[in-house]
């Protein structure tokens, strides 16, 4: 059978992570894939550096480009991070050379993803991401299958852990944001530039992603009402609890008559709630759709084993052939395949 061969660019905390699995779980997934899944060549900054992981069986390139145009690569796997730069370019490259890519660089996505999306319907190629919504959570996938059969009405969640963690932290220690920020920095939870966690910027990210997909509209992260947690005081934390209420920074996409409204902000919970329960850098997805009523999705939305577990849940699916980009399908799509008039219900 036909090996899925892999090029892996960014071997930081989620590359490393997805190239343990591919050599750990090698049988295990050729079994369910129905193929082997290999490694063709790697890339990153770096070339000598101990990663914790051996890396000897696989060619090196210093160029991500170069490794997407390769022609024993036939997935490019983009880990490298980043909306523009070298991340965007060698996943266009892939594409264009009619390569698959998998990424999850929600960034990238929630700025390019309309485009990226078109080169890979023009090039033949897929284009998948669950890693970069929510993490290890297969939100997209549950969106996507699972529950096709729904028109959504509304999705929301805790989307990012960062924020998570700091809010309930100066819950349950009663300390002040720049102190448990500083914390957090220290435990190495904040991206390189804190504001994208702490401004709701990285949670609007992935927001936009998912409205897109689950309302079959164009991704548009310029529509999203952001607000971040750095304005949240030690008693409005306390002011809430007094009522039943925690502070969760919440997205919310919901359909209305003025269109798609998308909004990322620091919201009062019912501390009953599932929402109001969720402790940490834990992330929480709920989907409410016509036929399901409501689904929730609840699990680690960062982190080398959980990102690479959605990582490889994409190379898993193109391995078995799935030719589906998981984009917000163009509206154009939508509105040809939607029946002028429905005769019967
Ligand atoms: P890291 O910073 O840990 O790793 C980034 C990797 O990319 C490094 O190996 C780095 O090389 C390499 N790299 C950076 N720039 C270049 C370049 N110009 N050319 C070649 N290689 C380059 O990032 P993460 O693993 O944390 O994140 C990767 C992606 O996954 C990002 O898009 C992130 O948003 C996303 N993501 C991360 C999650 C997480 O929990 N970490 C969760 C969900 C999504 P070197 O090591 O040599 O410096
Ligand atoms: N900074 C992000 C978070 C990483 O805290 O959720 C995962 O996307």
């Amino acid at each position: 059978t036909t090996p899925l061969r892999l090029g892996i660019a960014g071997l930081g905390t989620v590359g490393t992570g997805t190239v343990k699995i591919v050599r750990q779980k090698a049988h295990l997934l050729a079994v369910r894939a129905g193929r082997p899944i290999e490694i063709s060549a790697v890339s990153a900054r770096t070339r000598d550096k101990d990663r914790g992981v051996n890396l000897a069986a696989y060619d090196w390139e210093d160029d991500p480009v170069a490794l997407a145009k390769r022609d024993d690569v036939d997935v490019f796997v983009e880990l490298m991070g980043g909306s523009d730069g070298p991340a965007k370019a060698a996943t266009e490259a892939a594409l264009k050379a009619g390569k698959d890519v998998v990424t999850a660089n929600k960034a990238m996505l929630a700025l390019h993803g309309q485009e990226l999306a078109q080169l890979a319907e023009d090039h033949g190629a897929v284009l998948r991401f669950e890693a970069a919504v929510a993490g290890g959570i297969p939100v997209i996938k549950s969106l996507t299958e699972g529950l096709a059969g729904n028109e959504v009405t509304r999705v929301l969640g805790v989307m990012n852990g960062t924020c998570n963690y700091i809010l309930t932290r100066m819950e349950s220690a009663g300390l002040p944001y720049d102190t448990v920020f500083e914390e957090a920095n220290q435990l190495g939870f904040l991206e390189a530039d804190p504001e994208l966690d702490v401004g709701g910027i990285d949670a609007g990210h992935k927001l936009a992603l998912l409205s897109s997909i689950a309302f079959g509209t164009q991704v548009n992260f310029a529509g999203v009402e952001l607000e971040g947690i750095g304005r949240i005081l030690i008693e409005d934390i306390r002011a809430a609890a007094d009522m039943g209420y925690r502070i969760k920074l919440l997205g919310v996409a919901q359909m209305t008559g003025r269109g798609l409204e998308q909004r990322m902000s620091p919201c009062l919970v019912p501390a009953a709630s599932p929402l109001g329960q969720l402790e940490g850098g834990t992330n929480m997805v709920v989907i409410e759709g016509d036929a399901v009523d409501q689904v929730v999705l609840r699990g680690p939305g960062a982190g080398e084993g959980p990102t690479a577990s959605a990582v490889m849940g994409d190379v898993m699916d193109i391995a078995r052939g799935l030719r589906v980009t998981t984009f917000g399908q163009p509206a154009k799509t939508l509105s040809e395949a939607q029946p002028a008039q429905s005769a019967a219900p």
